[in-house]
């Protein structure tokens, strides 16, 4: 069953070229491993669990520096898809660029030469004129993945519409994926949520024109039924928020729209990278809208202080309130400490776990911390707590004196408290749940964390197992090479 010959290709040089000297030393994080590896199997310490059967494809950007040119931000560096496969205690690891236009033309021209999030490719005026008419869309998705289960195919997600479908058992790129309908829209979410009830997911497709519009829509997961976008609601906006992920509950669709509001006419016409287009307007609060998934029809428009947001924990309807959990920042400023430049020498602002209430009788909006700890990146046991009301999130948090997300958390809602794993040098990525199928499979918390961690002084990463329970070691499988930081990951299990 488990391959174990390995391919190692070396890829040429010209791409890669130094950053500045050593500046922090998780700066490695933001630095290309200049190399994909095939099936490579892995040093294990301690213990792999022999249920775990499956694929862990983690995304993320891997190649910052180009021989003209660098990408600016931690969300444009290009994409990487990480494969862990796991069968009977063993661990092979495969990793691969995914070869998008961006990057190949990347790689040809040495030069940035898509517009990211905040990074565009340095244009003569005529090159500049020839595309003012067509703005591109970048398809470097190097934010998530998206699987289908019933048809078993894989996709790699961005905010723009370019979806990426791949390869699950090599990691090949197979191309953008084309839509069989005509939605309009130019912006998404890498995080779309899966409803199994109607074994569909959901998601938004922003339209940014004269007159501009959220696009909620659902995509039918069941074999046969073709890459088809069913429209739900279309909601007329000015200025649309910047919005990254949104929240669901049984009934709803919840879309926190931030005060991080893009000027549709300025995106058209400055030229200047997406995201600069967007500006921090706290006068106007925040706003929720609640959009029920049956009928899509707008349940409801509420406001609330200005904060700023990446991720929805969760979100959950009890009696007579709707509450989302959110991890939040007081202000929009959390984009530009992603800068690289930032990162590599600021501590950037800290984020707070939040719920807000929504009562549906009263329209009363509060918001309340979870806890004193923070988490980004945030997990749920998805497959029993999602919509749910329920009490474990896990996320990688800072410590106090650190400069970057330098340990794991886990953090029961209803109490506040924390169960913290952490290691000196090591800077862990996101932590997948996935379920022990063996016990209590009720128990939200009866699993493992998958995180992949980044140990800067062995200059090497490795793939770190936790009891979600205890927040302790159960093992780790070392990687002859380190992994830049990625964002988000999907455990696809075998047979899945
Ligand atoms: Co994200």
């Amino acid at each position: 069953m488990v391959v174990m010959n390995c391919k190692i290709t070396e890829r040429p040089e010209p791409y890669y070229c130094e950053m500045e000297a050593a500046i922090a030393e998780y700066e490695l994080g933001f630095q290309s491993p200049h190399r994909e590896l095939e099936r490579i199997t892995l040093p294990v310490h301690g213990n792999i669990p022999h249920w775990l059967s499956g694929d862990l494809i983690r995304n993320g950007p891997a190649i910052f520096s180009l021989v003209n040119g660098s990408y600016k931000h931690w969300f444009d560096g290009l994409a990487m898809l990480n494969k862990f496969f796991f069968y009977g205690g063993i661990v092979t690891y495969s990793g691969k660029f995914l070869a998008s236009n961006a990057y190949i033309e990347a790689l040809s021209s040495e030069r940035v030469s898509s517009g990211e999030f905040a990074t565009n490719p340095q244009r003569s005026f005529w090159e500049r004129l020839s595309t003012f008419f067509k703005p591109e869309l970048t398809d470097n998705a190097n934010v998530n993945i998206m699987h289908i289960a019933e048809t078993n195919r894989c996709f790699a997600m961005t905010e723009t519409v370019s979806t990426m479908e791949f390869r699950r058992d090599d990691l090949a790129t197979v191309g953008k994926v084309q839509f069989d309908d005509k939605m309009p829209g130019q912006i998404t979410s890498a995080h779309p949520h899966f409803d199994p009830r109607s074994n569909s997911f959901y998601n938004i497709l922003t339209n940014i024109s004269r007159v501009s519009s959220y696009n909620w829509y659902r995509l039918d997961a069941s074999a046969g039924s073709g890459m088809k976008r069913r429209p739900l609601i279309s909601i007329p906006v000015k200025e649309p928020g910047y919005l990254h992920s949104f929240g669901m509950t049984s009934r709803y669709i919840v879309h926190v729209e931030c005060p991080l509001l893009i000027n549709p006419l300025e995106l058209l016409l400055s030229g200047k990278p997406f995201i600069e287009n967007a500006h921090w307007k706290p006068e106007r609060g925040s706003r929720i809208l609640l959009v029920d998934k049956e009928t899509g029809s707008l349940a409801g428009t509420f406001e609330t202080e200005a904060f700023f947001c990446f991720h929805h924990v969760n979100a959950f309807e009890t009696n007579d309130e709707v509450c989302i959990d959110l991890s939040c920042y007081d202000d929009a400023s959390i984009v530009d400490a992603l800068y690289l430049k930032n990162l590599l020498h600021n501590r950037p602002p800290e984020m707070q776990l939040k719920r807000i209430r929504i009562n549906l009788q009263s329209k009363k909006v509060t918001m309340e911390k979870l806890s004193q700890n923070g988490i980004e990146l945030c997990r749920i046991n998805y497959q029993i707590d999602n919509g749910k009301d329920y009490r474990i999130a896990y996320g990688v948090g800072l410590s106090p004196e650190s400069q970057f997300l330098d340990r794991l958390l886990r953090i029961d809602v209803g109490k506040g408290d924390s169960l913290i794993w952490q290691q000196e040098h090591c800077y862990p990525g996101e932590p997948v749940f996935i379920a022990n199928p063996n016990g209590d499979s009720t128990k939200e918390d009866n699993g493992v964390l998958l995180s992949l961690v980044l140990d800067a002084q062995a200059k090497k990463s490795f793939l770190l197992v936790l009891d979600a329970q205890t927040m302790t070691e159960i093992g780790r499988a070392w990687l002859p090479i380190w992994i830049p930081f990625g964002f988000h990951g999907q455990f696809i299990e075998w047979g899945g």
